[in-house]
């Protein structure tokens, strides 16, 4: 048995969670879903799942993971007698794969905006004018998409099938903030653009008469996927936890500073598409054909264009990185395999769906499977099924199944720290959550 590696400190406990949790989902998905599902409604909606649901559930898995301090399998075995929840690290290793595999490209397209922001063509006004045919042509291209996702799952592999987990605290720690302060002073420069106060409306203030079950559900599934949550990504990063970390109090930070990226994001995002008259409602590549017009307009945009691209590579590989320690620990550990030849093995699976993810833009545009094309599909399945299936299971294994005095004394430190919240958590794990999730689920589906 290898020596468990632990966080170093416990800025590097919120860095890395932090890290996991801001990435793509926030600055690209986040918009995107929130376009379609008509703005401030999907906000309300978005901002309650988060805090009903994705704050117990991240706490289910924090007690789990740092509980045990195993992987997913090892902690059910451990924790419970019934083979019944091994189904779900099942659930979480599928839900891995399939969005590393669709994430990559994204991170791919994210790769080829920093190199046109290096070159100057991103920021070059003629060519930002037509940014949405640029990038429509663009991603249903054959090569370059799929260049730059190979580009990038091959940099996570070097990285992962290290295994620093030191690297990725420390890139963490000093990345994430920069990020955000690139992102305040987009934001800043976003509201004094030209109409930007219509986005803004459309944005924060919720037309009720737009809350359908399927805005409900996407909420519900951008949630989870935000928070890096029901695959047991954070339980994996939890189980490095040293056992004075105190669990609530960081799971409602994870929350609140995954949130503030979003909503940041949010802000610039449609501040700039109601300033330039884009559509909100383009889905995946709403973000990437506003972003060149920002960057082309704003005052030094070239220096942000090029740091912003870079960041936004540093959110995607640490995101993407927690996605892999999933079905590495799994491979190495199920199967008694080395780190390397696990990543080999996961890396392989993602380069294959990843390449049919790149291309469904497309020459694979026309494969459809339920309507959707194989990319969102993939993000359909894992985002709104799978991971909203492993959070009912770990809030109802940890809410009903587990011993009391364990959970009490997980979430408090064995009695050390008061959490006041304790007793709501404790509801919201084994009543609100599981129940909200099943509802939401059912109705959204059908
Ligand atoms: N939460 C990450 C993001 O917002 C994506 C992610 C999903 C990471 C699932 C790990 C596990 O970009």
């Amino acid at each position: 048995m290898k020596q468990r590696a632990q966080f170093a400190t416990k800025i590097g406990v919120i860095a890395t969670t932090v890290g996991s949790a801001v990435g793509l989902g926030n600055i690209w998905r986040f918009p995107y879903e929130a376009g379609t599902h008509g703005g401030g409604a999907f906000l309300m909606v978005y901002l309650m799942c988060v805090f009903i649901i994705g704050v117990p559930v991240l706490c289910a898995e924090f007690v789990m993971g740092r509980g045990t301090h195993k992987n997913v399998r090892g902690a059910f075995k451990q924790l419970h007698s019934s083979r019944l929840w091994h189904f779900c690290s099942y659930t979480g290793i599928l839900a891995s794969l399939m969005i590393i595999s669709f994430y990559s490209v994204v991170a791919g397209w994210v790769l080829e905006y920093f190199f046109q922001a290096i070159s100057g063509t991103l920021t070059d006004p003629t060519a930002a004018s037509h940014a949405s045919t640029r990038f429509s042509a663009f991603c249903s291209s054959t090569f370059r998409p799929v260049m730059w996702t190979v580009l990038f799952l091959a940099i996570n592999h070097l990285i992962v099938s290290r295994g620093v987990q030191k690297g990725i605290e420390r890139v963490s720690n000093t990345l994430m903030p920069m990020l955000a302060f690139i992102l305040v002073a987009l934001c800043i420069n976003g509201v004094l653009l030209p109409g930007a106060a219509e986005g803004l409306t459309f944005f924060f203030l919720p037309d009720f008469s737009q809350i359908t079950p399927s805005v409900i559900l996407g909420a519900m599934g951008q949630a989870f996927f935000s928070l890096s949550l029901g695959l047991s990504c954070m339980l994996i990063y939890s189980s490095y936890f040293s056992d004075d970390v105190r669990l609530v109090r960081s799971a409602t930070t994870i929350a609140l500073l995954d949130t503030l990226v979003a909503v940041l994001a949010g802000v610039i995002v449609f501040s700039a598409v109601f300033s330039y008259g884009v559509q909100p409602e383009q889905g995946p590549k709403l973000v990437f054909e506003v972003f060149p017009s920002i960057f082309a307009e704003m005052p030094g945009g070239y220096v942000w264009a090029v740091l912003f691209f870079l960041l936004l590579f540093f959110a995607s590989i640490t995101s993407t990185i927690s996605m892999s320690e999933i079905s590495i620990a799994f491979f190495s550990e199920e199967y008694s395999m080395s780190r390397n030849k696990a990543a080999v093995i996961s890396t392989t699976i993602a380069v294959v769906f990843g390449i049919i993810c790149a291309l469904s833009f497309g020459v694979l545009s026309d494969l459809t499977i339920f309507g959707m094309t194989v990319f969102s599909l993939f993000d359909f399945v894992s985002s709104n099924i799978l991971l909203p299936v492993g959070g009912v299971m770990f809030s109802i294994f940890v809410g009903w199944f587990l011993d009391r005095t364990f959970l009490r004394n997980q979430l408090t430190n064995n009695g050390s720290v008061k959490v006041y919240t304790f007793k709501i958590i404790v509801f919201l794990m084994r009543f609100i959550a599981p129940t909200a999730i099943i509802t939401i689920f059912i109705y959204g589906l059908i």
